[in-house]
Parts: structure tokens; C-alpha cells; sequence
């Protein structure tokens, strides 16, 4: 591709951090998803694995490419030897903006100098995060969608320092994942597409807490009268309820804005625990 970029490293191996390092090596770059657990690591090799190999039976992709990309990924819970040639990282790692700081300010010092360091952050925006380096011109959030193999979109947001360059490399990087570049001409908190979701989900949310209809019939309108793939609750347990509600809270903290305060109908699914697919309970149970 143009603007040299070969090593791509993914920091965190969660659900958005190995399918985004994934979706990097199926697309030829060789990449390095990097975690501080290695448990973490073996079990996201072991889901990718599954799912590209399901790929290949159901003829999705073909066992070269798959194979391909299997040699391309590697795991690693050696940040600093991760990024000691890499020219592009996207980091996923959790959203709590003191950790990020600090695994930004640690790749500054470490990356190469022109290597471009990106989060996956839809709620913390990289002008929170580019301080921490000595290279704000070469920060920006490059945001994936749930499940990231599958989902098209990816949003490219600069901060006000975010140069030419930098948005331009990112948006081949996007462009190269084979993925559609949704180009933000500013920041702003959760960025367009959550917002648009934030809208559907807070309707969906107020319509059942006042009794209009079961949470279930809310799923079928936005499946069946509006052909989303997935309506408002189901999307809720596969992003995770814990995901949406803390999305909200970080929101209403940054803005004060009472509008963006969670629902007490989904802070009270929140205070029981129960977050949707990956703890087997949600709206909808799993088990
Ligand atoms: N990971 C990877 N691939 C997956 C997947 C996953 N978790 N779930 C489904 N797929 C793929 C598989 O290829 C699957 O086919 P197989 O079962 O044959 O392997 C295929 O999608 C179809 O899946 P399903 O038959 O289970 O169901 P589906 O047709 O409804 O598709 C879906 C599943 C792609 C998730 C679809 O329902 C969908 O697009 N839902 C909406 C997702 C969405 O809106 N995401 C955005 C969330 S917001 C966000 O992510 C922002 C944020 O900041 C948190």
C-alpha cells in the first residue's frame, strides 16, 4: 500500500482488539496483538482460529488466505519488542483513560518515531491521549464496530492536532483492511454511529419502561419493520451491557449533559450484573 506501512501491532486482546488485529492480517500486514495476559492471548488465538477455519468451511475465504493470515498474526504480552519496528498501532484496551494515557506515553517511547499510534476508543477521544506523547500529530481514534471481522464501517476521528498525514495514512490503513472509511471532520463524544445507536437504544429503553411493549416486540420493529439485523436489546448483549451503560456514564461525565445520563432502565440491568452474551445472561438468556 501507499505510505509504507508493513508492521501493524493491536494493543489487548479482547473481543475488539484480536478480531481488529485479525481483520489486519487477513489483509496481508504482518501484525502483532499484544495483551498483559497471556491467557487472554491463547484464548483469542483459539476464537480467531475457529472462526476464520468456519470462514474457509463455509467458503467464505480460502485456506490460503486464511493460512495466510494465521502465519501473519502474532501474539505477544512484550509490548515494548512488540512495537520496536512497527510503523501503525491501534490500541484496544480498556476504556479507562489513566491506563491509556499510559500505554501511550510508553509507546511514544518506544515505537519508532514515525509510527502512528491510534485508539479504538469511541468514548475517549484521542486529544485526551495525545499529550501523553511527544508526537500528538500522529494520534487519532480509528473506531471498529462489534464484531470488527464483520462489520464494515470504521471511524477515522482527528483531534485538532491530528496533521494531514496522519489522517490520510489511517484512512488507507481502513482502506487496505478492505473496510468503509467514515471520515469525521471533528471530535465529538461517541463519535456518529454511537450516537445514532445512543438514540435508537434510548427510545427503545423509554418505550419499554413505560410499559408500550415487551423488550422482545421493541426488537421485532427494528428487525422487522426496519430490517436492522439486530434490535436494540439483543445489540445491548452482544456490545454488553456493562459496555453501554459505561459508554453513558463517560459521556454524561465529560459533558455534563443530564441527556447522556443512562437510563435508569439500563442502569438497573447494569447493577445486576448480568452484561449480556459473555456472562451467559442479558435480556436474554444464553445458557
Ligand atoms: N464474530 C465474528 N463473526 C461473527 C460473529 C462474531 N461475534 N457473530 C456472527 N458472525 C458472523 C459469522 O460469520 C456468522 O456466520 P456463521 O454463524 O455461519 O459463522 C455470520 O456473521 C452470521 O451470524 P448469525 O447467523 O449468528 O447472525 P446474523 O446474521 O444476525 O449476524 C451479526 C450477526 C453480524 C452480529 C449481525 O446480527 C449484525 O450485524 N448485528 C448488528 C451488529 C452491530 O450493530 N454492531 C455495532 C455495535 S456498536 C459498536 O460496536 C460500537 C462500540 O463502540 C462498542
Amino acid at each position: 500500500m501507499k505510505h509504507n506501512i508493513n508492521n501493524i501491532t493491536v494493543i489487548g486482546a479482547g473481543a475488539m482488539g484480536s478480531q481488529i488485529a485479525m481483520v489486519a492480517a487477513l489483509a496481508g500486514f504482518s501484525t502483532t496483538v499484544v495483551d498483559i495476559e497471556q491467557v487472554s492471548l491463547d484464548r483469542a488465538k483459539e476464537q480467531l482460529w475457529s472462526r476464520v477455519d468456519r470462514d474457509v468451511e463455509k467458503g467464505r475465504r480460502t485456506a490460503e488466505a486464511v493460512q495466510q493470515a494465521k502465519e501473519l498474526l502474532q501474539f505477544s504480552t512484550d509490548q515494548d519488542a512488540a512495537v520496536a519496528n512497527t510503523d501503525f498501532v491501534i490500541e484496544a484496551a480498556v476504556e479507562n483513560l489513566a491506563i491509556k494515557r499510559d500505554i501511550f506515553a510508553q509507546l511514544d517511547k518506544t515505537a519508532p518515531a514515525q509510527a502512528i499510534l491510534t485508539t479504538n476508543s469511541s468514548n475517549i477521544m484521542s486529544s485526551q491521549i495525545a499529550d501523553a506523547t511527544n508526537r500528538p500529530d500522529k494520534v487519532c481514534n480509528m473506531h471498529f464496530f462489534n464484531p470488527a471481522l464483520v462489520m464494515q464501517g470504521v471511524e477515522v476521528v482527528p483531534h485538532e492536532g491530528t496533521s494531514q498525514e496522519t489522517r490520510d495514512i489511517t484512512i488507507a490503513v481502513t482502506d487496505a483492511f478492505g473496510k468503509d472509511v467514515i471520515e469525521l471532520k471533528q471530535e465529538i463524544p461517541g463519535f456518529v454511529a454511537n450516537r445514532l445507536l445512543g438514540a435508537l437504544r434510548l427510545e427503545a429503553l423509554k418505550l419499554y419502561d413505560a410499559g408500550v411493549a415487551d423488550f422482545q416486540d421493541i426488537d421485532r420493529a427494528a428487525k422487522g419493520a426496519l430490517r436492522h439485523p439486530m434490535g436494540p436489546f439483543e445489540l445491548m448483549d452482544l456490545v454488553g451491557i456493562d459496555v453501554a451503560y459505561l459508554v453513558r456514564m463517560a459521556e454524561y461525565e465529560q459533558t455534563g449533559d443530564e441527556a447522556s445520563k443512562p437510563h435508569p432502565v439500563l442502569a438497573a440491568k447494569y447493577a445486576t450484573g448480568d452484561y449480556g452474551r459473555k456472562t451467559g445472561k442479558g435480556w436474554y438468556d444464553y445458557s
